[in-house]
């Protein structure tokens, strides 16, 4: 096992969905995957291996912001092998052009993080983006589904609560769709190994809106995202 993965070598597929919450880990895997088994338990942060289309996927709990899901995506990708990341989550639209329930593809993540300050020295604003084929296959499957999909930039933030909401207007205005968790440090570990990574999002929230998801709409818009995830990891 990792330090913080519970799974012996070969335990875990090639390509894996991460979703924050360990409980939509288990959920993807008893709803979609065929076979799924439980992999590890460590910290409470499930993850599970099945087929999906008869392809090996996994699915594993990242927790919420960039310092947890740093640990899972680094030991997920040095030590298992993993070469496909799929993030599968909710985020706060902070543009008057979505709306809760709109599904979003993050195409790049700007950040508030220290993490890539720290990672080059303060002498680079590293741009974390989206493999573009895997970007793409999970595209070409919500048109072939004919679910309308938006791919643009979003903001990884460190704070889920801010004192400043006026700057997730100002990123607004520099076309960024909507504020999440992840996404910058997920992107950045996948390129450090030379890996695929995307993050597909739900639209929990309309922050300048102050409108919400309810828990049953959650569950449904969360669904028709693992299957285009589903779909793209396997393409
Ligand atoms: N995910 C869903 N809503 C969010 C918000 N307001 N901030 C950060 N991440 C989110």
């Amino acid at each position: 096992m990792s330090t913080h993965i519970g799974a012996a070598p070969g335990e875990i597929a090639p390509r894996v969905l991460l979703p924050g919450d360990p409980q939509r880990a288990r959920w993807i895997a008893e709803t979609y995957l065929d076979g799924a088994r439980c992999y590890s338990t460590v910290r409470g942060m499930l993850g599970f291996t099945g087929t999906f289309g008869g392809e090996p996927v996994s699915v594993q709990g990242t927790g919420m912001g960039m310092p947890s899901a740093s640990i899972y995506c680094h030991e997920l990708l040095a030590e298992y092998g993993v070469r496909t990341l799929i993030r599968v989550g909710s985020c706060g639209a902070i543009r008057d052009d979505l709306a809760v329930r709109d599904l979003v593809a993050a195409s790049a993540a700007a950040t508030d993080s220290q993490m890539n300050r720290v990672r080059f020295d303060g002498l680079v604003d590293f741009a974390p983006v989206a493999d573009f084929p895997l970007l793409r296959a999970a595209v070409d499957a919500a048109a072939a589904r004919e679910v309308p999909v938006r791919v643009g930039p979003v903001f990884a933030s460190d704070a889920f609560y801010t004192d400043r909401p006026d700057l997730y207007g100002r990123l607004a205005e520099y076309g960024v769709l909507a504020v999440e968790m992840e996404s910058a440090a997920l992107y950045t570990v996948a390129a450090r190994f030379g890996a695929r990574a995307l993050t597909l999002l739900t639209v929990s929230d309309h922050l300048p809106r102050g409108e919400h998801l309810s828990s049953a709409d959650r569950e449904r818009t969360f669904g028709a995202m693992a299957e285009l995830a589903l779909a793209a990891a396997v393409a």
